[in-house]
């Protein structure tokens, strides 16, 4: 059989990686509570929105239909044991912000929910609609703020998703985002905005590759 003959491998959700977050909801009644979400995603430009897609059993599912609000708390290398914690743990039975030696904090432009203190990036969104989709409910929302933690911030004060390690989900399993192979539109940049943005040249990166290739060869990944 050649490499690239096509087998039919059957329905599944097999669109990958996926960002993997944890969704901070809550009220002053029921108390914070954190789910971890992988069926997220970034549904509109202007003006900004994401889905959020939730099974119906679920308890933040309860908190987030009668408060309308969450937010989407960005996962880096020191949060993911806690991410996924709060992906086999239900609030129903346990304050999962005190097992994970989380702090609830304040969400910004947000009157109920909670975000995570040791989240480095935290999106604050108010609910627009849930479709039932099936398994799960689609909640679509507004992002009414978002917090960077000042570290990850340049002179400029330009968010630099770079300098911490973000966490990828890839079929059952946890990745933290490795090299950077390219930017938006590198394909077509000049060599001078490769270079700028890159940190070396396209020739050096070309005069390296036979040092690549060998390593690829004996199983290094790139
Ligand atoms: C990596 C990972 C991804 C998950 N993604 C989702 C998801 O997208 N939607 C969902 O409803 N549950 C998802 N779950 C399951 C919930 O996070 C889990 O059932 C959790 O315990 C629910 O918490 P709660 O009852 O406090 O709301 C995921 C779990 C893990 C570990």
């Amino acid at each position: 059989m050649a490499k690239h003959d096509k087998i039919d491998i059957g329905l599944s959700t097999i669109l990958n990686p996926v960002p993997v977050v944890m969704v901070s909801c809550g009220s002053e009644s029921t108390g914070p509570n954190i789910i971890t979400i992988a069926w997220a995603g970034t549904i509109n430009s202007e003006p900004p929105m994401v889905s959020i897609s939730v099974r119906k059993s679920r308890h933040s599912h309860k908190i987030i239909s009668e408060t309308g609000e969450f937010v989407i708390n960005l996962v880096n290398k020191p949060l993911v044991k806690s991410c996924d914690f709060c992906g086999v743990r239900s609030g129903a039975d346990l304050d999962k912000f005190k097992e994970c030696g989380l702090t609830p904090i304040k969400a910004q432009g947000l009157e109920h929910a909670y975000a995570i203190k040791e989240s480095p990036v935290s999106i604050s969104c108010k609910v627009e609609s849930v479709t039932e989709l099936g398994s799960h409910d689609m909640f679509t929302a507004r992002i009414v703020a978002v917090t960077a933690d000042s570290y990850i911030l340049d002179d400029q004060g330009k968010i630099c998703l770079d300098k911490i390690k973000l966490c990828a989900y890839n079929h059952g399993e946890y990745f933290l985002l490795g090299e950077k192979v390219g930017f938006f539109g590198y394909s077509v940049a000049s060599d001078e905005a490769f270079e700028k943005r890159m940190g070396y040249s396209r020739k050096e990166r070309d005069k390296y590759k036979h040092i690549r290739e060998q390593g690829e060869k004996n199983g290094k990944k790139y």
